[in-house]
């Protein structure tokens, strides 16, 4: 039923119970809508401009970037003007989040592109993962007990891994930049915003208040961040003058200036300072990885996303599969029986993460084998569509026989169709919170994404298994799930999001809202979410699901927990040759914004 279609029943449902419809309205109703290519969505292609859209998504003709923060993204749309690429444009946003979004936005974190160039038809991941230090060990998160030391995984130096933001950019635009702007020219509006200040504001003022207790730990911390003793507030000015100096470093030496020197040493002495191993050895030996990405097939459409050591990619294609088995047009975007569904499919892609998933190099990670479609089928049969499984019931699969990796993601595509989705984290807000003196860098806690030991959870919930224990040199497992969706091999929809475990669910649901419910970006990125992890065995919702819903789902025997959004998932779209651009509301200052 088209979107048309259904407003006129409720309609008429409506007009029935307040009493006999006037017979010429009736008709009025039932009769097909205005002849305007816009209100008749078609099944394949979501309208540009439909008359019964809640929200709609922002349009431009020759370029797109959506981001968590309004500042960066007009960076990256003003690249596009002056003839960069979507990767230059990447760059230069990732740069300029690293000030104007400093709890996610880094360069002290890590994180992955993934890039389609058009003229080659090729789409590549770029793997700027952080890395264990060389003296990190499997133990080094258990305390004396034997059980997981929360504190030193999320606070302590030891939290730190080598960070590749750096190297990453500068390699992308090396390798896949347009030729016609510097690395220099990409990081200048980043270095000028540091150097300036910007007002805090939106999600800046949001956030800071919050990380009061992981920044103002550190006096080298205290000096950027705080006035007195408080954060600054909102309408106050941040000046980053160490950032912007390490900027024009980077800017004047390439990336060695980062990794190499005075700027090496501070941050090696100051996560030795904070209890950690990092060594500036580990920096000069930091290397990130060109990937293929992983691919799957969903609805005639062709998915790409992240490999490991990211499992988001793997486990949105394994859910992807077995949702392919289910008519969810048909059962409704939102209702219980869909949602129940979704439920059910993610418990055994994360319950297979937890056995599985690891960094590629260290462990063999059944990829062909977990996005196979006769694996799909075997765990589809085994959903009761009325019946929420315990999480007992759900147990890894063995998908070996069919064999033969604070967050913010943005996404930009450029007028000859190249186009680039990265997702960067520090991994909490801020990471640990530590500023290495002198170089206006905070320092991530991606260590807390190894397992500490077999079976523990990391701070999001999660289960990790052998795959993921820490080894010196190894990338702890992610979720962030950059993706890229092609139809009839054309560019269809670049999104991704942060949110921890909640990355891959996020960005499974911006794609079953396009593809499956034809909801337009702005709708589709907006729609409530519901995530379920298999362990804790909790059914996840956003506000938003009317509770005649989430009694349908507890009636099927799901916990059904409300609380808390999940993700930021500003992603771009391709739609009757113009691009749609969606920043996802739940955070504060996100911007879409086209030329
Ligand atoms: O790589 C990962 O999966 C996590 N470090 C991501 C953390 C995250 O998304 C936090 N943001 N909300």
């Amino acid at each position: 039923m088209t979107g048309f279609r259904r407003a006129a029943l409720v309609t008429i449902l409506t007009l029935a119970l307040a009493g006999p419809a006037p017979a010429q309205m009736l008709a009025q109703i039932l009769a097909e809508p205005p002849a305007q290519p816009s209100a008749q969505p078609s099944p394949e292609s979501p309208p540009i401009q439909a008359d019964d859209a809640r929200m709609l998504p922002v349009l431009a003709a020759h370029g797109m970037v959506a981001a968590q923060e309004a500042r960066a993204a007009e960076v990256g749309v003003e690249i596009l003007r002056r003839g960069g690429n979507a990767v230059d444009a990447a760059v230069a946003v990732g740069f300029a989040l690293a000030v104007t979004l400093p709890r996610a936005g880094n360069l002290g974190g890590g994180g992955f592109m993934l890039v389609h160039l058009a003229e080659r038809n090729a789409t590549v991941a770029l793997d700027f993962r952080e890395t264990a230090p060389g003296a990190a060990t499997a133990d080094m998160f258990l305390g004396p007990d034997g059980e997981p030391d929360r504190a030193a995984s999320v606070r302590s130096g030891k939290a730190v891994g080598v960070p590749g933001s750096v190297r990453g950019m500068a390699e992308a635009h090396r390798l896949y930049g347009s030729g016609r702007l510097s690395l220099a020219e990409l990081i200048a509006p980043a270095e000028r915003m540091a150097r300036a200040g910007i007002p805090v504001e939106a999600g800046l003022a949001d956030s800071l208040p919050r990380a009061a207790g992981l920044l103002g730990r550190w006096p080298s911390s205290r000096t950027i961040f705080f006035r007195g003793d408080r954060t600054l507030a909102r309408g106050e000015t941040l000046v980053q003058t160490d950032l912007a100096d390490t900027l024009r470093a980077i800017a004047e030496g390439g990336p060695d200036a980062f990794y190499t020197g005075a700027i090496a040493e501070r941050i090696a002495g100051a996560v030795q300072g904070a209890g950690g191993l990092l060594t500036v050895a580990d920096l000069a030996a930091y290397r990130p990885e060109i990937r293929e990405p992983v691919r799957g097939r969903y609805r005639g459409a062709e998915i790409v996303s992240m490999p490991p050591p990211s499992s988001g990619g793997i486990h949105l294609i394994e859910i992807l599969n077995v949702l392919e088995g289910f008519d969810l047009a048909r059962m409704g975007a939102g209702s219980a029986e869909a949602l129940h569904i979704l439920a059910e499919a993610m418990k055994p892609a994360y319950a297979d993460r937890a056995t599985w998933l690891g960094d590629p190099s260290r462990s063999r990670v059944p990829l062909e084998g977990l996005i196979a479609k006769p694996y799909a089928e075997r765990l589809r049969a085994q959903i009761d569509p009325n019946r929420a499984r315990p999480a007992a019931e759900v147990k890894a699969g063995d998908p070996l026989p069919f064999e033969s990796d604070q967050t913010t993601h943005y996404s930009v595509v450029d007028a000859a169709g190249n186009a680039v989705a990265t997702t960067t984290t520090l991994n909490f807000s801020y990471g640990i919170g530590l500023v290495a003196e002198g170089t206006g860098v905070i320092l991530n806690n991606e260590m807390d994404d190894f397992a500490a030991k077999i079976g523990a959870q990391n701070a999001y919930g999660l289960v990790g298994g052998k795959a993921n224990l820490v080894a010196p040199g190894a990338r702890p497992l992610s979720s962030m799930t950059p993706t890229l969706v092609f139809r009839d091999g054309r560019l269809l929809l670049v999104t991704g999001s942060p949110g921890g475990s909640r990355i891959i669910s996020t960005v499974l649901q911006v794609i079953v809202n396009v593809l499956d419910f034809h909801l337009n970006l702005a709708e589709a990125v907006a729609a409530p979410r519901i995530h379920h992890q298999w362990r804790p065995d909790v059914l996840f919702t956003e506000e938003g699901i009317s509770p005649d819903t989430l009694a349908l789902l507890r009636a099927r025997g799901h916990t059904v927990r409300v609380g808390a959004s999940s993700g930021s998932a500003n992603s771009v779209m391709r739609v009757d040759g113009l691009l749609a651009g969606a920043a996802d509301p739940r955070q504060r200052g996100t911007l879409a914004v086209g030329d």
